[in-house]
C-alpha cells in the first residue's frame, strides 16, 4: 500500500529551509493551539509548498486541469484548518461521503481550503502529520519528511486508495479520489458522538492565510433548534403535521420551499442565513404570500427575522420528511399551485445530493441527512402546479439538469443551476443574479363547480 502510494504520487518536493528553534507548544484544554504557533506556521508552510509543487500529470487528488488551477492559488486566498496535537491522544478523520485512507491515528490533521468562496463540495487538500518520526520511517509510510521529526502525508479517500493498484480510467479515479468536504477530526479512540467532538478549527492567526469565514456561534449549532410557534407539543418532531400545507379549494397560489442544509458549523456560516433572507425577500417582492414560503435551514435557528423585523417560522433542514410531505401534497392537489419554487443552497456531493445536517454528529452522511436528486424527482413527478422552478445554487447542481432533462414526467419543471455537472457554486452568484420571473398574480381566486 505504501509502496503504491509512493510510486504513483510522484511529487516534486522542494524542501523548506528551517531556521526556527523548537519551542514547546502551548495548548489549551480543548486541544487547540494558543496564539500563533511556530510549529503550526512551519507545518502550514510545508503543506502549501507541497500543493504548489504538485506535478499535475501525476497526482490523483483532482483532475489535471483542476490541479493546474490549484497549484496557482496564492496562499493568501486559502483558508487553513488544523486539529492537534493534543495530549489526550492521537487523531483520526472521516469525510461525510466516506472514510480516508491512512486515517488510523496521527498527531495533527491539516486542511487547506483553496476556494473559501465556493460552496462545499469543492476540492480541499487534507494532510496528516506525525511527529517524532525518523526520515526512513516517514518514507516507508509514504510520507514526506519535513525535518525536526515531522512527517507530512497526503490523505486520500479510502476507495481511491484501493483503486490506485488497479489502474482504472483516470476519470473514475478522480471522481472517487477528490476530497470535497472538510473532514470531521476526532480522537482516534473515541468515535464521534456529536458535532462538539469536531476538533478541526480554522486559523486566522497564521501569517499569510486568508481570514476565516464567519461561522455561526457554537452554542447555536450544537443542537436542533425547532420553531416554537409551530411545533408545540412535539418540539422537533418531523411528522407530516410539522409544516402546515395550505391548499384552499377556491384559490390557486404561488408556493415556495427554501432549503439550506449547511451540514455542520464549519460549512454553515452566517452568510447562508442572510442568503435565505434575500431569497425570501425577493419572493415577497414578486408577490409570494408570506405564509406560502416554507424555510428549512441547517439545524434550525431560534429566530429568522425577515424584513420589517417580523419573525418567520424556520424548520431545521433535517425535517426532510416534513419537507417532502409538503411538496408532495402541493403537487398532488389539483388547482392548488400556480408557480412552485424550490430553492436549494446546501453543501452538495458530486452526485448532486444536498447535505442537510449532521444530526447524529458522526461526521458521515446518513439517509436522513441528505436529499438526493432522485428524491426531488419523485416528489415533483407529474406535479399539478402550472410551473415548477428549481433554483439550485450549489455545487454539482448540473446533475439536476441532467436528470430532469432525461425525464418525461417533469414537463412543467424548469431548472436553473449555478454550474454544470462538475462545477462548484461561487459565492451564491446565482442567488445574487437571479432575476424575478414575470408573472402577474400570486393567488387567483376561482370558483369550481363541484359535481
Ligand atoms: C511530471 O511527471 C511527468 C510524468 O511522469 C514527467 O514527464 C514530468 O517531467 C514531470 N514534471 C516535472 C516538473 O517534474
Ligand atoms: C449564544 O451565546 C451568545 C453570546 O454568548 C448569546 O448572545 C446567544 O443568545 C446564545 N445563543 C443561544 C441560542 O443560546
Ligand atoms: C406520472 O405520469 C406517468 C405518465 O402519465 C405515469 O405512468 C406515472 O405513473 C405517473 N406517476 C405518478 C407518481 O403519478
Ligand atoms: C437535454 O437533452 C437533449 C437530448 O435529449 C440534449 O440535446 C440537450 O443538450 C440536453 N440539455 C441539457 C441542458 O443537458
Amino acid at each position: 500500500m505504501t509502496f503504491l502510494g509512493r510510486t504513483i504520487l510522484i511529487i516534486t518536493w522542494i524542501p523548506v529551509a528551517f531556521t526556527v528553534t523548537v519551542t514547546p507548544l502551548s495548548r489549551v484544554d480543548n486541544g487547540q493551539f494558543q496564539g500563533p504557533s511556530i510549529r503550526l506556521t512551519r507545518w502550514a508552510e510545508a503543506a502549501v509548498n507541497f500543493v504548489q509543487n504538485l506535478n499535475c500529470t501525476e497526482v490523483f487528488l483532482t483532475r489535471e486541469r483542476e490541479c493546474r488551477k490549484l497549484v496557482q492559488v496564492p496562499r493568501d486566498q486559502m483558508n487553513l484548518y488544523a486539529a492537534g496535537p493534543i495530549s489526550r491522544g492521537r487523531l483520526a478523520a472521516v469525510l461525510p461521503d466516506g472514510a480516508l485512507s491512512r486515517s488510523g491515528a496521527h498527531n495533527v490533521v491539516l486542511v487547506l481550503d483553496p476556494y473559501p468562496r465556493a460552496s462545499f463540495g469543492h476540492l480541499v487538500v487534507v494532510f496528516f502529520l506525525d511527529t517524532l518520526w525518523s526520515e526512513l520511517q516517514c518514507q516507508v509510510n509514504g510520507g514526506f519528511y519535513i525535518g525536526q521529526g515531522d512527517c507530512l502525508s497526503l490523505a486520500l479517500k479510502n476507495r481511491c486508495h484501493n483503486l490506485l493498484g488497479r489502474r482504472p480510467r483516470r476519470r473514475n479515479l478522480v471522481r472517487r479520489c477528490e476530497i470535497n468536504f472538510l473532514p470531521f477530526v476526532h480522537l482516534a479512540d473515541h468515535p464521534p458522538r456529536g458535532q462538539e467532538d469536531q476538533l478541526l478549527t480554522c486559523y486566522d492567526n497564521i501569517p499569510g492565510f486568508a481570514s476565516c469565514p464567519s461561522f455561526r456561534p457554537e452554542n447555536e449549532t450544537t443542537q436542533l433548534a425547532c420553531d416554537p410557534l409551530h411545533v408545540n407539543t412535539q418540539r422537533c418532531s418531523t411528522t407530516h403535521e410539522t409544516v402546515h400545507t395550505r391548499c384552499r379549494i377556491s384559490e390557486i397560489c404561488d408556493q415556495a420551499v427554501l432549503l439550506s442544509g449547511g451540514w455542520n458549523r464549519l460549512s454553515s456560516n452566517q452568510e447562508s442565513l442572510n442568503d435565505l433572507k434575500s431569497v425570501f425577500q425577493m419572493l415577497r417582492n414578486v408577490g409570494f404570500p408570506k405564509r406560502n414560503i416554507k424555510v428549512f435551514f441547517a439545524n434550525g435557528a431560534e429566530n429568522f427575522q425577515v424584513l420589517g423585523g417580523e419573525s418567520h417560522p424556520l424548520y431545521p433542514s433535517v425535517f426532510k420528511l416534513a419537507l417532502r410531505y409538503h411538496v408532495k401534497k402541493l403537487c398532488e392537489s389539483p388547482h392548488c399551485v400556480d408557480t412552485l419554487v424550490l430553492y436549494l443552497n446546501s453543501p452538495a456531493m458530486n452526485d448532486g445530493s444536498s447535505l442537510l445536517w449532521d444530526t447524529d454528529g458522526n461526521g458521515q452522511v446518513g439517509e436522513d441527512e441528505t436529499f438526493t436528486v432522485g428524491e426531488i424527482m419523485v416528489d415533483l413527478e407529474n406535479c399539478t402546479a402550472r410551473q415548477v422552478f428549481i433554483i439550485a445554487d450549489q455545487s454539482y447542481s448540473g446533475q439536476l439538469i441532467k436528470s430532469f432533462n432525461r425525464s418525461t414526467r417533469h414537463n412543467n419543471v424548469q431548472v436553473f443551476t449555478s454550474g454544470k455537472e462538475r462545477e462548484y457554486s461561487w459565492q451564491v452568484e446565482l442567488t445574487k443574479h437571479w432575476v424575478s420571473f414575470g408573472h402577474q398574480h400570486s393567488c387567483v381566486s376561482q370558483v369550481y363547480q363541484v359535481s
